[in-house]
Order: structure tokens, then sequence, then C-alpha cells
């Protein structure tokens, strides 16, 4: 990071804790990418009986997390960074229960690490990403509910 930059960021969020921001919303970035082609291919081909309500929320699903990762590469332009077009490896099982529970797996880690970054946004006094991370965060606390719901967990 130049001293010029630094300078020009003076006032605002520090352009380090700016930068571990946008490396963080990139991981998150990359993780709804996942999540996407996780729930595309698993609502088309989840078998069971059993399993007749939950396929169609993991279609709802599907569009909510392409809703957030508009949401979040919106805000890393916004913080001057670049979306990733990386995805991270997307896991699939023909076994529904197994499936069920790596997605339930993956809006934990998801939830977890919007935690981080609500509190890395807060402390930068970022708090505009802050309210949209939040609003996110209250929709992957909902697919964990439906995944829950539908592995008897709860
Ligand atoms: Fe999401
Ligand atoms: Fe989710």
């Amino acid at each position: 990071m130049s001293e010029s930059s630094k300078a020009a960021d003076a006032e605002g969020t520090s352009a380090s804790s700016k930068d571990e921001i946008i490396k963080g919303l990139n991981e998150d970035l990359a993780r709804e990418y996942k999540a996407i082609i996780q729930y595309v291919v698993f609502s088309s081909t989840l078998k069971g009986a059993e399993y007749g309500d939950i396929a169609e929320q993991l279609k709802v699903h599907a569009s909510q997390e392409l809703a957030h990762a508009l949401e979040v590469a919106k805000q890393i332009d916004y913080l001057g960074g670049d979306p990733t077009v990386n995805v991270q490896g997307a896991e699939y099982s023909q076994d529904s229960k197994k499936m069920l529970e790596i997605d339930l797996k993956q809006e934990q880690e998801t939830i977890k690490s919007y935690r981080e970054r609500i509190r890395q946004a807060e402390r930068s006094g970022e708090f505009a990403l802050s309210e949209a991370l939040r609003d996110i965060i209250v929709e992957e606390q909902d697919h964990e509910i439906d995944l829950k719901d539908a592995l008897g967990l709860r």
C-alpha cells in the first residue's frame, strides 16, 4: 500500500482494514457461488417422499444465495475491490441425507464467516456494509433452520 493511498483513506476506514474486509468478502462471495451450485443441482436431484418439502425450499435457497452474491459483489466494488470470479469447490453426494448434511455444514460456516465480517465492518465504521450483511445473515439462519428441520435435528 503506497503512502499516498494511506493518506487518501486517513479520514475513513484505514486502507489495510479495507483490504482485509475486501479479502474476507471475496471469500464470502466464492462461498455464495458454491452454495448456488449445490442448491441448483441438489434441488433437482433430491429423491425421497420424506424430502418433498425441502426440495422446494432448496430452490428458494438457490435464488437467495444468488441475491447474496450480487449484494456482496456490489459491496466489494463499492469498497474499491475486484469481486472474485473464483468458486469455492462445490460438494455433492447422491445420498440425500449426506447432501443435506453437506449443505447444513456449509450454512453454519457461512453464518460464522458473516458474523466475523459484520464485526470487521463495524470496527472499521462501515455501517452500510454491516447492515447489508445483517440482512443476508437472517436468510442464512433460515436456511440452517430449513436444513435442520429436514434432517430431523430440531
Ligand atoms: Fe448466502
Ligand atoms: Fe444460505
